[in-house]
């Protein structure tokens, strides 16, 4: 009776192995390495990035760091494949960031999905979010998921600021994405 048992358990547990084992199968790793450029637009009469709230804030000094902080913005920006504006648009980068820092640099939360209305990665997305200290020849930011082509994506951001025209700017981004 006893030996009968202990067969039933390891044959619950072998089957309990089976079925719970993870399978990679199906599964292959990718890396997708891109390049684009994005325009922000702040002034003018059709501006990419608008504020959208700041602070309620009876600053008088004369810090601009201080006086932006706490200021939002809701952008939606062209990405295109060179940095001529009229070049081949790749998609658009849409979502919130804000000025972050209230001293030393401007920094920048981003909250952002970079989304591909055309090209090789066409209707797939990726999102980022991290600190983006904007005056920095270069800055680094996490990507943390994607859809599409890039679904469970991680990877990293490489941006540099191409140019910048008034408050408008021009921004060249390296993206590395690891996704299944
Ligand atoms: C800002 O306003 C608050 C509330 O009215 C006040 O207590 C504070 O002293 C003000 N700060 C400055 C720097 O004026
Ligand atoms: C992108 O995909 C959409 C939806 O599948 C399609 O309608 C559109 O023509 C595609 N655009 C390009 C430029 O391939
Ligand atoms: C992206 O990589 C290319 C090739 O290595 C390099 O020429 C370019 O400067 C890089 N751009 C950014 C924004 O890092």
């Amino acid at each position: 009776m006893a030996a009968v048992t202990i067969k039933l358990l390891l044959l619950i547990a072998a089957l309990a192995l089976t079925c719970c084992t993870p399978t990679t199968e199906g599964l292959k790793r990718s890396i997708t390495r891109m390049q684009f450029y994005m325009h922000d637009v702040v002034g003018g009469p059709n501006p990419t990035a608008v504020r959208v709230a700041g602070r309620l804030s009876n600053y008088t000094g004369t810090d601009p760091i201080a006086a932006l902080f706490g200021s939002v913005y809701m952008m939606d920006n062209p990405l295109t494949a060179t940095p001529d504006p009229k070049s081949a648009l790749m998609g658009r980068a849409q979502g919130i960031y804000a000025m972050a820092s209230q001293r030393d640099e401007f920094s920048l939360l981003m909250t952002l999905t970079y989304g591909f209305t055309g090209g090789a990665y066409n209707g797939s997305t990726f999102s980022v979010v991290g600190r983006n200290p904007v005056m920095s020849e270069e800055r680094e930011m996490p990507v943390l998921g994607g859809t599409g082509m890039f679904r469970l994506a991680r990877g990293f951001c490489i941006a540099r600021t191409h140019s910048v025209d008034q408050m408008n700017g021009i921004i060249g981004y390296n993206v590395t994405l690891i996704h299944y």
